[in-house]
């Protein structure tokens, strides 16, 4: 059975981005493939994060995931800092990646490439992820369309490793939706839909009431056009609200485009469509995070289950490197 790997970082709850554009396929992989998923917490350190907080939004990921649709019973979830193979492999990678691949990658130019004082793990931060996807030999990795970048480096990556220290590891296949593969902020919508960036009206989180959704939704920017027609171009607004109700409902926004003639209607439509989505996944998510516990239990298991793949990988790795090898029982 093939390999399925993707990772998402813990800023708290879903958002309507991650939904869409990822985990809701996640479920739908878990159920054919031999899937794994992390909650990158390693990841989300190269930005200032709150020693308060981070614990709790690494659960609060996790829960948002399994309220998502994740099953424990179909697929490996666990938390990246619990398999001590990620940041280990990666360094591993960081000696195989060079500074001028890192320097290239948009997400990094884009969040302080230029700046003195940005952490330099926002600049290693690919070969981080490609431990995350190397690791459990991952053939396809359903990403968003953000993310394809950091794949084709990973892709790099290990077929320079394998031609240099022979075969150790699977050349992984990006796997972008071309459904909402990009769903975009509200109010700025030429901009990925993040919690991390820009106002919190332009992100809709998967708990938001239908209240939320609808006042994010009537304030959504538009453009003074007044027709509604597909064009993500000219028209970033308009054709997100159309990608977010052509997502919700399964259909293709060019077609559902011919359907409306006013931005009223078709913004009373995506938050009709948007809160029947939602519905679903907020009830599991409130019996779910009734019980903590279970989902820390839920983590354990899965980490475990990922170590046992992560260290023979990291093995094969060490000693095709060349590494001399601690001697049977050792454990670091
Ligand atoms: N970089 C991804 C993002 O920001 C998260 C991520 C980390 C990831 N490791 C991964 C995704 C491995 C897929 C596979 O969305």
């Amino acid at each position: 059975m093939t390999r399925v790997l993707s990772g998402v970082q813990p800023s708290g709850v879903l958002h309507l981005g991650n939904y869409l554009g990822a985990v809701r396929g996640w479920v739908t992989d878990q159920r054919s493939h031999e899937a794994f998923f992390c909650v990158v917490d390693l990841h989300s350190l190269t930005l200032d994060q709150d020693p308060r907080l981070l614990a709790g939004r690494t659960l609060d990921a996790a829960a948002g995931l399994l309220a998502a649709g994740l099953d424990p019973e179909d697929c490996t979830l666990f938390v990246q800092s619990h398999v001590a193979a990620h940041p280990r492999l990666a360094w591993l990678l960081e000696c195989t990646a060079t500074f001028g691949e890192l320097r290239r990658m948009t997400q990094f130019k884009d969040k302080g490439g230029n700046s003195e004082t940005v952490r330099a793990g926002l600049f290693t931060y690919p070969a981080l992820m490609a431990a995350d996807i190397l690791l459990y030999d991952a053939d396809r990795v359903p990403v968003g369309d953000d993310q394809r970048q950091h794949l084709e480096l990973t892709r790099t990556v290990a077929a320079r490793f394998n031609h240099r220290y022979g075969q150790t590891f699977v050349v992984p296949e990006a796997a972008v939706p071309d459904v909402a593969a990009r769903v975009m902020d509200l109010q700025e919508p030429t901009r990925k839909m993040s919690k991390s960036v820009g106002s919190p009206l332009g992100t809709i989180d998967i708990l938001d009431t239908p209240d939320d959704v609808a006042r994010k939704v009537r304030k959504a920017v538009t453009d003074t056009e007044g027709q509604v027609r597909y064009d993500p171009v000219t028209k970033p607004g308009v054709s997100n609200l159309l990608d977010l109700l052509g997502a919700a409902r399964c259909e293709d926004p060019i077609a559902v485009a011919a359907r409306y003639g006013d931005y009223g209607s078709l913004k009373r439509d995506v938050v009709e469509a948007l809160v029947e989505l939602l519905q679903p996944l907020q009830e599991r998510y409130a019996v779910l995070s009734a019980d903590p516990y279970q989902i820390e239990q839920i983590l354990a298991a899965g980490a475990a289950r990922a170590a046992t793949v992560a260290d023979a990988t990291l093995d094969r790795a060490m000693r095709a490197t060349g590494f001399l090898v601690p001697p049977k029982g050792f454990a670091p």
